[in-house]
């Protein structure tokens, strides 16, 4: 019997994940910051499928936050799911900063922290593997999305660097791109996942696609979908400033900003 680590688990992708793991027989532990949502989807699980489910309450945003969670662990964990991720949206001169810095601290500074704490453990052992949620948006730079996309980037490029370092030494690294899926991440913004255009993933798509990759030791995954091929193939081939202005008019579109005002 193995353990998952899921983060971000009580919402979207991050429940999809628990599920299909609970399903394949997996103990996990579940993480975010709503417990109440956390409590009834561990009880569903363990009813369900007759698996330790264990939830740890954890605002990943405050420094400190993956050593507050390793502290609570009860178990070894052989999977590590750095699913938990926030975007902001908008004029960069709009965004409000303290917002910014709580995104870095969430989609960057905790799925680093929780990696270093858990990753050396999976060596040791000789398995086990780290599955972290990146985005289509991490390929290029997004306009209205600077620092959110950004974060992606830093997410696929670290993921596929460990990807390579262990690929050898029996612990997985996997980067996941989705592109735009049906979950509440789009909840407070102007746009919606269809508004971006090209094909809206389901979470349940997206957690299948990645345990498929993880399977076969991937390292990175892109959604299905042509415009999300050409996000992820072929834009990055193209001239920086020219793929940077062709994402900012997808980009406005999608947080409800004019970039010609
Ligand atoms: N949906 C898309 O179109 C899309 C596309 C590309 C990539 N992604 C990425 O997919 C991942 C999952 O997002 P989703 O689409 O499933 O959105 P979601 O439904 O909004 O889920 C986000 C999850 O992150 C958790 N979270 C947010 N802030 C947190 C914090 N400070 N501390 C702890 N947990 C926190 C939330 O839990 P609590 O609120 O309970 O804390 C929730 O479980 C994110 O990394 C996102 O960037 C999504």
């Amino acid at each position: 019997m193995s353990t998952a680590l899921i983060t971000g688990a009580s919402s979207g992708i991050g429940t999809a994940f628990a599920e299909r793991l609970a399903a394949e027989g997996h103990d996990l532990v579940l993480v975010a910051r709503t417990k109440d949502r956390l409590d009834a989807i561990a009880a569903r699980l363990r009813a369900a499928h007759g698996i330790a489910v264990d939830v740890i309450p954890q605002d990943l945003s405050l420094p400190g936050a993956a050593a507050a969670i390793t502290e609570r662990l009860t178990r070894p964990v052989d999977l590590l799911v750095n699913n938990a991720g926030f975007g902001t949206s908008g004029r960069f001169e709009d965004i409000d900063a303290d917002a910014e810095h709580r995104m870095l601290m969430v989609n960057v500074v905790a799925l680093v922290d929780l990696t270093h704490a858990l990753l050396p453990g999976m060596l040791e052992r000789g398995h086990g593997g780290v599955i972290n949620i990146a985005s289509t948006a991490g390929f290029q730079p997004s306009p209205y999305f600077a620092s959110y996309a950004a974060t992606k980037t830093f997410v696929l490029n670290f993921s596929l660097a460990l990807w390579a370092e262990y690929e050898k030494r029996g612990v997985r690294v996997l980067a996941v791109c989705p592109g735009p899926t049906e979950t509440a991440f789009f909840d407070g913004m102007s746009a919606s996942a269809s508004s971006i255009g090209g094909k809206v993933g389901t979470p349940e798509e997206i957690a299948t696609l990645a345990l498929g990759a993880y399977d076969r030791n991937s390292g990175y995954v892109v959604a299905k979908g042509s415009s999300n091929f050409a996000m992820a193939h072929l834009t990055p081939r193209r001239p920086r400033r020219f793929v940077t202005r062709v994402s900012r008019g997808m980009t406005a579109k999608m947080a409800g900003v004019n970039p010609s005002a």
